[in-house]
């Protein structure tokens, strides 16, 4: 039998554990330890690099079904540590967070957010959360959950007309809107749904930005003031927000109220002046996007797959028995909430976030040395075989089975976790659920033919071919029959 070091059960090759002759005992230094991670072979960089920059989504299954849930990536400029094992990303989100830092992949977000909540370490994000948590309280979700049946409501008269048509029509643009819309309102008090084809398009220009400066020839090699295509958008985008966020500004403090919403919290707080505009732009950014497409992604899968479809009709239909939905009606639709999970399990906007360690570590058996990048893929964890049946299936009874709480924490973590958790998943998750448990009560979800199979691509977020022009196309039937 040959012997390798990829066996957790034996020690390094080569290392025979030496023992005391009177005691028998191991000697310390070659008690098996930590094994280094492992990873895909080959020249360092180049062909891993461009396998990734193609299909990032699957080079991350890959890397997982192929190397396990410690893997090394010897990745051009910088190699990484995927982590999908549940125990590894515990440990960095909770066990030992005071040693991973939001490190050098988070450094691009720098350039367009700023330094706010998402982009600051621990010291000086904790005064940043403190003023902007009240800002998701439940009174303040109820408020969003109230919003979003005025959009939804709003948005049935368009939808409507295509439902009377028999007409099939792209869901992004809507589901985006109803989403700047819903976080306009809580972020800023103000809807930019009036503006929402301009607001979609610099939050895709912002995370454009933040991708091309961890990766591109366009933000290493070409000078910036060079005014390309790209970088006029991303100027363009920055001047949308700023101008935004000035007249939010200056609106309050002529009135001097400021209000209770993010806005108005950090305007009366004692953070810098530039974090107003830097959080805003921060939540604007990890708010929007990730909502909006989670929603299209949710009727997307209810429209493929007509019993779980039916399911959460005969749902809605007897817990609101014709009433739209309230905050409290929520935990009455477990259904639904299954549905907004499942979504997220197989879509999960945020679908891998790093952090670097200060000190060396061990991560499932894995020595982590001082300064690596670790990758927390949150997708692959989503899909990894080992904790989740069929993972590639959309079936939110996975999340209604009493086996459900077997599965260990940290095997689903759309919103990440530990105290970095997202802010927005109170604001999210109801807002989600809302939206979803009306359209089923009000419509019959169907595919046109040739639709039914769209793949996620992934960038910053995961998002459909064609975004943010388009790429989930919706038909409906109104269910009364009108
Ligand atoms: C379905 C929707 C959403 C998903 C899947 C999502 C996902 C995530 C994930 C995975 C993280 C952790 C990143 C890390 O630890 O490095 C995060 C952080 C964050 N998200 Fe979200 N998010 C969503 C909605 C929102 C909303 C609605 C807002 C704001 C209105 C928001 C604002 C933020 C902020 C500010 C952080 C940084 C939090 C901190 O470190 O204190 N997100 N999000």
């Amino acid at each position: 039998m040959t012997m390798t070091n990829q066996d957790p059960a034996l020690p390094p090759t080569g290392a025979v554990p030496a023992r005391c002759p009177v005691t028998g005992a191991v000697a310390s230094a070659d008690v098996p330890g930590p094994r280094r991670p492992e990873g895909p072979k080959g020249l360092p960089g180049v062909g891993i690099t461009m396998d990734m920059g193609r299909a990032p989504l699957d080079f991350s299954l890959r890397l997982q079904r192929d190397h396990g849930g410690v893997v090394r990536v010897r990745l051009w400029p910088r190699p990484f540590i995927q982590i999908t094992e549940p125990e590894a990303i515990e440990r960095v989100l909770v066990g030992n967070p005071g040693n991973y830092r939001r490190g050098r992949l988070y450094e691009p977000f720098h350039q367009f957010m700023g330094k706010g909540l998402l982009t600051l370490d621990d010291d000086e994000w904790r005064a940043h959360r403190r003023v902007v948590q009240p800002a998701f309280t439940p009174q303040k979700v109820r408020e969003s959950v109230e919003e979003t049946v005025a959009a939804v409501t709003d948005l049935f008269d368009s939808w409507d007309v295509e439902a009377d048509r028999q007409r099939s029509f792209d869901l992004v643009r809507p589901a985006m809107s109803l989403s700047a819309r819903i976080m306009g309102k809580a972020l800023i008090g103000r809807s930019l749904a009036s503006r929402e084809r301009t607001f979609t398009r610099a939050v895709a220009a912002g995370l454009e930005s933040i991708f091309k400066n961890v990766s591109s020839v366009e933000e290493y090699v070409l000078p910036r003031w060079l005014p390309t295509a790209y970088q006029r958008r991303k100027r363009w985008a920055r001047r949308f927000f700023d101008q935004v966020i000035a007249s939010v500004k200056a609106e309050r403090q002529a009135t001097g109220e400021f209000g209770d919403d993010a806005a108005g919290l950090i305007m009366k707080s004692d953070l810098p002046e530039s974090a107003l505009p830097d959080n805003l732009r921060t939540m604007f950014l990890a708010g929007s996007e990730t909502t909006g497409l989670s929603l299209a992604w949710a009727l997307y899968e209810l429209a493929r797959h007509p019993s779980v479809r039916r399911e959460v009709e005969r749902e809605v239909d007897e817990v609101l028995a014709g009433r739209t939905p309230t905050f409290d009606d929520l935990a009455a639709l477990p259904v639904v909430q299954s549905v907004v999970d499942e979504t997220l399990r197989l879509y999960p906007s945020v679908w891998q976030f790093p952090r670097d360690a200060v000190e060396p570590d061990e991560l499932a058996g894995h020595e982590i040395p001082a300064t690596s990048t670790v990758m927390v893929s949150v997708y692959a964890t989503h899909r990894n075989p080992a904790y989740w049946d069929a993972p590639n299936s959309f079936d939110p009874s996975r999340f209604r089975d009493p086996s459900a709480k077997d599965r260990p924490k940290f095997a689903y973590l759309p919103f990440g976790g530990g105290r970095r958790q997202c802010i927005g998943k109170p604001l999210a998750v109801p807002v989600l659920a809302t939206a979803v448990a009306m359209v089923c009560q009000r419509y019959r979800l169907w595919l046109p033919y040739g639709t039914e199979n769209v793949s996620p691509e992934g960038f910053i977020t995961i998002f459909p071919p064609k975004f943010p022009d388009g790429g989930l196309t919706l038909g409906l039937t109104r269910r009364d029959g009108r």
